[in-house]
Order: C-alpha cells, then sequence, then structure tokens
C-alpha cells in the first residue's frame, strides 16, 4: 500500500450500505487503497464477499476471530488507515461512537484509531431528527469527527421523503480525498485553525404583512457546504442563514436570520473576522411598508401596487468598514448575462477581494441543484473552474482561502 493513500471503511447496517459499493469503486478508480469492516447489520444488506471483490482483499467482520486478530487485529486495523469512513453510518453505530463503546469490530477500531473519521448518516428522517441522534452527532463533531450529509431525498423505502438519505457516494470521495489531501498540506490539514470565518447562506425573505412575504430561491446548498468547508480546514465558523430546508452543518455555529436586515446585523455581530464569504442571495429590494394586519381582497377588483425599496448591501457594507473589514471579503454574483463583465464590475463597486460569479440563468440548474459552475474572479484575473459539485466548489475555495492567508502571513 505504500506511497498511496489507505481508507478504512466501516460498513453499517442501512439499507443505503449498497451504495457502499459503489463508493469503494470510485475510491479505488482514484488509486486509493480500501480495507472494509463489516458489522453484523451491514452483512444483512450486502455480502462480505461482494465488497471483498471490490476491495481486493479480505473483509474484516469479528472482533474475536482468533485469525483476524492475529493476522492484521483491531489496533493495527486502526492504526493502518490515512482515514476511515463510516458509511452508511446507522444512528445506533454514531450512538455507540458518541458513547465510547468498543463491543465488536467497527466501534472498537473506531476507538482506537488516530487517524480523521468521516461519517456518511443515512437513516429515516425521523431517526435522524430524533434528538438522540442530534445530541449524538453534535458530540461526535465536538471530537472532531467530520460529516457529510445526510441530504434531502427520497428514502429507499416507498413513500417515504425527507432529511436522511446518504450522501452520493461521489460526494463522499469528493470529502475524502480533501480529508486525504490535507495532512499534507501545511498546517496538518487544519489550515485555517485560529481564524475566525463569517459565511452567509440561503435566501432573505421580505415581508409583505404577516403572512406573505418576497423570497427566491436559493437552497443554502452552496453556502452550508463552504460553512462545512471552512470548519473542516480549522477554523471558527459562524453561519448566518436566511430559511433553507437543509440541516445546520455540524461544527459550526449557526444564526437563523430572516429578512436582509436582519442578516446585516448578524453578520456585523460576527465581526471581527479574517474571512467573510457572503454566499446568501440577499434580497435586493423589500415592501416598503409591510402591512401590520393580512392583506384582504375587497372583491373589487382593484390591487394596491406593492412599493418596494432598496435593501442595505450586506458585501458593500462590510467591504467599506474601516475597522472591521475582514482580511478576505468573498462574495457571490448570480447573473444570467454577462457573467464576467458584471462580476468584475461587482468586485470593484463592492470592495471585494474575489468574486464567485455563477451563471443562474434559467436551464442552468444553479438555483436548488447540486452542482454549480463557477469562474473565480480577483485582482488576478479570472480563473473559471469546471462544473463539479457545491461540496467540491467549497473544498476548492477552502483551499484557495487557506493559501491566500498562509501567504499574507508568510
Ligand atoms: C430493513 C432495515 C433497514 C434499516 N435501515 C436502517 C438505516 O437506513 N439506518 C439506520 O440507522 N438503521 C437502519 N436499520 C436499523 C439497523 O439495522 C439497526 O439499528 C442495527 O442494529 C444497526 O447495527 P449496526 O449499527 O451495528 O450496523 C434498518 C433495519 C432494517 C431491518
Amino acid at each position: 500500500m505504500s506511497g498511496e493513500h489507505r481508507v478504512l471503511l466501516v460498513i453499517s447496517g442501512g439499507i443505503a450500505a449498497y451504495k457502499s459499493l459503489e463508493l469503494v469503486r470510485r475510491l479505488r478508480e482514484r488509486g486509493v487503497a480500501v480495507r472494509a469492516i463489516m458489522t453484523r447489520g451491514a452483512q444483512a444488506f450486502v455480502t462480505p464477499l461482494a465488497v471483498g471483490a471490490l476491495t481486493g482483499g479480505r473483509v474484516f467482520t469479528d472482533l474475536f476471530d482468533r485469525e483476524d486478530e492475529q493476522d492484521v487485529g483491531h489496533i493495527r486495523l486502526a492504526r493502518e488507515a490515512d482515514l476511515v469512513i463510516v458509511a452508511p453510518a446507522t444512528a445506533d453505530i454514531m450512538a455507540k461512537m458518541a458513547g465510547g463503546h468498543a463491543d465488536d469490530l467497527a466501534t472498537a477500531v473506531l476507538l482506537a484509531t488516530r487517524s480523521p473519521v468521516l461519517v456518511a448518516p443515512a437513516m429515516n428522517p425521523a431517526m435522524w431528527a430524533h434528538p438522540a441522534t442530534q445530541r449524538n452527532v453534535a458530540m461526535l463533531a465536538e471530537d472532531g469527527v467530520h460529516f457529510i450529509g445526510p441530504v434531502p431525498g427520497e428514502m429507499a423505502e416507498t413513500g417515504e421523503a425527507g432529511l436522511g438519505r446518504m450522501a452520493e457516494p461521489l460526494d463522499i470521495v469528493v470529502a475524502a480525498l480533501h480529508r486525504l489531501d490535507a495532512p499534507s498540506l501545511p498546517g496538518g490539514g487544519r489550515r485555517l485553525a485560529g481564524r475566525r470565518a463569517v459565511v452567509t447562506s440561503g435566501p432573505t425573505v421580505e415581508a409583505v404583512d404577516p403572512v406573505r412575504y418576497l423570497a427566491n430561491r436559493s437552497s443554502g446548498k452552496q453556502g452550508h457546504a463552504i460553512a462545512a468547508a471552512l470548519a473542516a480546514e480549522g477554523a471558527a465558523v459562524t453561519l448566518v442563514s436566511g430559511p433553507v430546508g437543509i440541516p445546520d452543518p455540524p461544527g459550526v455555529a449557526v444564526v437563523h436570520v430572516e429578512s436582509a436586515r436582519e442578516m446585516l446585523a448578524a453578520v456585523e455581530a460576527a465581526l471581527p473576522a479574517d474571512i467573510a464569504v457572503m454566499a446568501a442571495a440577499v434580497a435586493d429590494w423589500r415592501p416598503a411598508k409591510p402591512a401590520r394586519g393580512k392583506i384582504k381582497k375587497d372583491g373589487s377588483g382593484k390591487v394596491e401596487p406593492l412599493q418596494l425599496i432598496e435593501n442595505p448591501d450586506i458585501l458593500a457594507t462590510i467591504g467599506r468598514h474601516r475597522t472591521l473589514r475582514p482580511a478576505l471579503l468573498v462574495g457571490f454574483a448570480a447573473e444570467t448575462s454577462d457573467l464576467i463583465r458584471n462580476a468584475r464590475a461587482k468586485l470593484k463597486a463592492k470592495g471585494a477581494d474575489w468574486i464567485l460569479a455563477n451563471d443562474v440563468s434559467e436551464g442552468s440548474g444553479v438555483m436548488g441543484g447540486d452542482d454549480n459552475t463557477v469562474s473565480l474572479i480577483s485582482a488576478a484575473g479570472v480563473d473559471a473552474w469546471p462544473t463539479m459539485t457545491k461540496v467540491e466548489v467549497a473544498a476548492r475555495l477552502a483551499d484557495r482561502i487557506a493559501e491566500a492567508l498562509t501567504e499574507v502571513v508568510e
């Protein structure tokens, strides 16, 4: 295994275990050596034979197997991995990890390892939302465990949908490669340790009356992924989020807001910071005079025109701050035409250091989708990135930020 990255994959007993077969394939395609441990539960869903055929080696299942223990042993399994991935991670295995249990091979190895651990939870939405699971996730995040997903969508059980699906194998691979490359980078993979970051995400909603509002189609997927990627690099991250249907990223302090003015106040309260990434789709305008009571239809056919006034510009306000401007200020430009020209103008007008420009025209699939095509625009020029997942965009941005801040210090 010399020279290549070594992943130890723990497969626990969820229905998403069949997806771990693809995960093994995708990791091996990228030259990563994979060893697998399966819990008893996992073996009810996929066979060690199938997993072993894909890893190209034996699959470890039993803590008390004399042959396994003499041959490799649980301590060696724990030690000989650059990264441990738990995918799928059941509610049960996360509870055991949080409690420090070690009553089978998987949990004993997870307790014995000193390598980074990446967990991809997969379960029924009610199990994920249960306070016990959420408590365990928060505890594990505090212990330094990294998470990817779960994501919203259809469950394998028919008729069930919600938050609890395992992240797609390719997204797990991206997160894994990010972690595997990190230790060889300056700062031991936590290049932003000791740095503070504030990230905005999602839409803002602007009240028309107590029950109606103006909003936009932002899902928050990109901003949330950026907050998670910066936290994975060791930054202390405050995420200021408008209303979204996705969970708070673990290991990040989240402030929930609704309007642009609330978002600005929360961002200012989070300063000083070294890094600010303004990824939220902030409403440009708001109703001038939101009605105190619900506006009624009077049957006359006449509709009062809605008067709009401009919202504060959060990026420009932060860019102009004389004392509190972060060392690196990154904005997003969502455009439907003249992408690069408009983004360059925005860079100047807002006093930002970088603008990530993305095409959100109809048919681009960016708003709400999982992929993004962006160009990074700075004083140095335009760097066009290929289309990739939002998780991948976040990892690349965190990498560029870490590089830029390291250069500033040196
Ligand atoms: C058909 C079936 C599907 C299951 N799917 C999941 C699941 O997706 N996620 C989960 O957390 N538990 C799921 N469970 C429950 C776990 O298999 C059970 O908690 C088991 O004890 C987990 O053991 P392990 O964590 O040691 O692998 C499922 C159970 C059955 C019977």
